[in-house]
């Protein structure tokens, strides 16, 4: 039986349009969307006209939604939003694909049969489709999934049928994937690394999460979140912000955006230890960054293997973008899916993903898929 609310099919799309629009006569935009587990924080422009998209996007529960964003601007904040205002009672389950091989991420997508692989488990596995039944699958970096998995996302998306590795059987799809990628999808297209029609499947409803540049106003709101926050983890009174410290955080650049803002503060607030915070508390990153610069003495003359240098490198730039790894890649030169090898090979993977909450699933079924000598090949 075709599926009434197919994202592609006109009428569908007509009836979303249709519902946005009376939404825009009927509602005023809306401050917050109502009770979700992580507040979106701010009173700008820019994201007052998130909030109202996202309430609209809520309610088309099916549709696919593509979010695009730089780096640390609240991509996967967005996604959860969207799920726990549309889908409230399912699973929300997300899957970076720069993390995983082509061969592991299509075994974790659509699960597989017993038997499939050299090393798989001998009860198959469900796949992530299936685990989101109800709910909502976030594909984290959409822009660097493999072409072939392209095709076969297509597929899904167009039949909302899927077939398990080394399965015969197709199967309903039940979940509303949300798409999320930095980089400019249209122009990926262009340069012919991502599908034409795969594109415009995804692109059914879009949301833009807006760079923290454009919403200065936020800062003090943001920063006021992230202080209470910590002070609330530590039990201790939340430190203040003083009108120097806020002048210096408005004229930073924030290339890694919240997060960049959020693990400023963090440590601010520990340097500040109970006391106003200060500018010389902010350890802002350097406002451009310098690839071809290093240092010329990171290391002792005893240990200057290729391996300690490259950790010390990537520890020291991952530790000046805020942990902000599209950034880091950008400065070392690399893609993300090699800054993501290296970290895995280098032993860093752990210790330097302090934001990776959503994905951290796919990240450890990589590692430990890896560390086991499973690669899943077909
Ligand atoms: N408007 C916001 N209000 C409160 N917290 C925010 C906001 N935007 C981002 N954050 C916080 O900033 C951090 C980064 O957000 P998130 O992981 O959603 O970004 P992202 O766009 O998915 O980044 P990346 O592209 O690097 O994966 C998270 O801790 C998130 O909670
Ligand atoms: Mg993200």
């Amino acid at each position: 039986m075709a599926a009434p609310h197919a994202a592609g099919d006109p009428t569908e799309l007509e009836r979303v349009l249709r519902e946005r629009a009376q939404a825009t006569h009927r509602r005023p935009a809306p401050e917050q969307p109502p009770a979700l587990s992580s507040p979106i924080v701010g009173r700008s422009e820019p994201i007052r006209r998130l909030l109202d998209q996202i309430q609209r996007v809520a309610s088309a529960p099916r549709t696919t939604v593509l979010i695009s964003g730089e780096s640390g601007t609240g991509k996967e904040l967005v996604a959860r939003a969207v799920h726990e205002l549309s889908r409230p009672h399912g699973p929300f389950v997300a899957v970076n694909c720069a993390a995983l091989t082509e061969s592991l991420l299509e075994a974790e997508l659509f699960g597989y049969e017993p038997g499939a692989f050299t090393g798989g488990s001998p009860k198959g596995h469900p796949g992530l489709i299936a685990s989101a039944a109800g709910g909502t699958l976030l594909l984290d970096e959409i822009a660097e999934l493999a072409l072939p998995l392209q095709a076969k996302l297509l597929r899904v998306l167009q039949e909302r049928t899927y077939r398990r590795v080394g399965g015969c059987a197709d199967l309903a799809m039940d979940a509303r994937i949300v798409a999320s990628t930095n980089r400019d999808l249209s122009a990926q297209v262009d340069a012919g690394l991502f599908r034409e029609d795969l594109f415009y499947r995804l692109n059914v409803l879009s949301l833009r999460t807006p760079p923290l540049r454009e919403r200065l106003d936020d800062l003090a709101l943001l920063a006021r979140h992230f202080l209470t926050r910590f002070a609330a983890e530590l039990s201790r009174p939340a430190a203040s912000l003083s009108d120097q410290a806020l002048a210096r955080l408005r004229a930073h650049p924030w290339r890694g955006n919240v997060r960049e803002l959020r693990n400023v503060l963090e440590r601010a607030a520990l340097f500040a230890s109970g006391a106003a915070i200060q500018p010389e508390h902010l350890e802002l990153a350097a406002s451009e960054p310098e690839p071809d610069h290093v240092p010329e003495c990171v290391l002792p003359l005893s240990d200057r293997s290729l391996r300690t240098l490259e950790q010390t490198l990537i520890r020291r730039v991952l530790a000046d973008t805020g942990g902000n790894r599209s950034l880091a890649a950008r400065i070392l030169g690399i893609n993300r899916a090699t800054l993501y090898n290296k970290l895995r090979a280098l032993g860093l993977d752990r210790a330097t993903s302090p934001a990776v909450s959503g994905t951290r699933h796919a990240n450890d079924l990589a590692a430990r898929a890896i560390r086991d000598g499973k690669a899943l090949v077909a």
